[in-house]
C-alpha cells in the first residue's frame, strides 16, 4: 500500500509518502511571506498553497521514486485550520483522485499530529494524548485507533499561540516559540513568577492570563527603560514564561493518566518540539513507569508525513471517504467529538 499524504491546513505546504516500508519522502515548503505581518495572513496562505502545491507533490513523488500511478489512496488534511488554505489542498487532492481512480481519505489534522508517533514508533493503545500546536491544545484518551475522547482543550489561546503572541510582546519575530525555547535554555526558570491558570481547576486550560500578565509586566516598566530592560533579562523572562506553560501543560497530563489508568502518554503538535516540556514530560513518564511517545521534531510542527500515515491507518481500517468531502475550518466544541469533522455533506 502506497498513501500520499498532502497539508495544507495553515502556512506549509507538504507532501509525502508512506507506504508498507515506511517513510519513503517528507517534503514540507514554509511559506515566509507571513513573518513581516507577525502573523497567518489568511489570504496570503492560499494563494502561496496555490502556486507550489503542485511542484510539491512532484516532489514527493521524485524522491519517494514512484509514480502516480502506483498510489492506493490520497490522504489530505480536512481541518481544522484556515478554510482557503484546506480548499487548495483538498480540490488538487480530489483532481489526483480523478485522474489516477483512487480515492480520497480525509484527515483530521488534530488527529494527525497524535498519529506523526507512528510514524517510526508503534505506541500501544490506550493512551492519553497531548496535542500542542498553534492553533490547539488537546487532551484527549484514545482508546483505539480513531477513538479520541476530549478530556480538556485551552478555553482561549493555545499553547503554541502563547507562546507566539508573548514573543512578540517581547520583541522576537513570528513563530517566537523555538526562539523562546532556545533563550530559556540560558535562563533561570524561577526569576519570575508568571501565572499558571486553572492549574487545580480540571483539565482545560487557559492561557490568555499568562499573556496579559507579561503585558502589565512590561507595562509597569517607564517606556524609555523598556527596550534595554527587556534585552538585559530576555533569558530570564523566556525561562520564566517557559516554566509557566509546561507546568499547566505537565500537571494536566499527569492528572488525566491518573484519571483513565493509562500506562502510556503521546506528545504531539508544534510545541512537543520544545525542550523544557520535553524534559517534564520524560521526568513524569520515568517516576510513574509510563512509556512516553514524542515525535522527533521535524513530525511536531505541520507536516505531511503525519497526513500520509493516518491515511494509511485508515487505509487499513478501509476508511475511504468520497468526493463529496468539504472542508472543516473548526471542531464543534463538545467533550466527544465526531472526529472526521461535520460529515461528508456538511
Ligand atoms: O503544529 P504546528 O506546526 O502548527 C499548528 O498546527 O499550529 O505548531 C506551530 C506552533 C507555533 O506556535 C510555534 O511557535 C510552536 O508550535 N513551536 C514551539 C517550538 N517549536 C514550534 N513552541 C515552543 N517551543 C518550541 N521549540
Ligand atoms: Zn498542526
Amino acid at each position: 500500500m502506497i498513501i500520499l499524504g498532502i497539508e495544507s491546513s495553515c502556512d506549509e505546504t507538504a507532501a509525502a509518502v508512506y507506504s508498507d516500508k515506511g517513510l519513503l519522502c517528507n517534503i514540507v515548503a514554509s511559506q515566509l511571506e507571513h513573518e513581516a505581518f507577525g502573523g497567518v495572513v489568511p489570504e496570503l496562505a492560499s494563494r502561496a498553497h496555490e502556486l507550489i502545491i503542485t511542484s510539491t507533490v512532484k516532489q514527493a513523488l521524485d524522491e519517494a521514486d514512484i509514480r502516480l500511478e502506483d498510489i492506493d489512496a490520497i490522504a489530505v488534511t480536512r481541518g481544522p485550520g484556515l478554510l482557503g488554505a484546506l480548499l487548495v489542498g483538498l480540490c488538487f487532492a480530489k483532481g489526483l483522485s480523478l485522474r489516477i481512480g483512487k480515492p480520497v481519505i480525509g484527515i483530521n489534522h488534530i488527529d494527525a499530529h497524535v498519529y506523526a508517533n507512528f510514524i517510526e514508533q508503534k505506541p500501544e493503545f490506550p493512551f492519553v494524548s497531548l496535542v500542542v500546536s498553534g492553533g490547539h491544545t488537546q487532551l484527549s484518551y484514545v482508546e483505539k485507533p480513531f477513538s479520541h475522547q476530549l478530556l480538556g482543550e485551552s478555553r482561549d489561546d493555545a499553547a503554541g499561540e502563547a507562546f507566539d503572541k508573548i514573543g512578540k510582546l517581547l520583541g522576537l519575530p513570528y513563530p517566537a516559540g523555538p526562539q523562546m525555547d532556545a533563550l530559556a535554555k540560558k535562563g533561570d526558570p524561577s526569576a519570575y513568577k508568571f501565572p499558571q491558570a486553572l492549574l487545580h481547576e480540571g483539565l482545560d486550560f487557559s492561557f490568555s492570563g499568562l499573556k496579559t500578565s507579561v503585558l502589565y509586566h512590561l507595562k509597569d516598566i517607564p517606556e524609555g527603560q523598556r527596550e534595554a530592560y527587556v534585552h538585559n533579562n530576555i533569558e530570564n523572562l523566556c525561562a520564566g514564561i517557559s516554566h509557566a506553560i509546561t507546568e499547566v501543560l505537565v500537571k494536566k497530563l499527569e492528572k488525566a493518566v491518573s484519571q483513565t489508568g493509562v500506562k502510556a502518554i503521546v506528545l504531539a503538535g508544534g510545541v512537543s518540539a520544545n525542550s523544557m516540556l520535553r524534559e517534564k514530560t520524560k521526568k513524569l513518564a520515568d517516576e510513574n513507569g509510563l512509556t512516553l511517545h514524542i515525535p522527533k521534531p521535524i513530525y511536531c510542527t505541520d507536516n505531511a508525513a503525519m497526513i500520509a500515515v493516518t491515511g494509511y491507518l485508515k487505509a487499513q481500517s478501509g476508511m475511504y471517504d468520497n468526493l463529496h468531502m468539504k472542508p472543516f475550518a473548526r471542531l464543534p466544541r463538545a467533550k466527544v467529538q465526531d472526529r472526521n469533522g461535520p460529515g461528508p455533506m456538511a
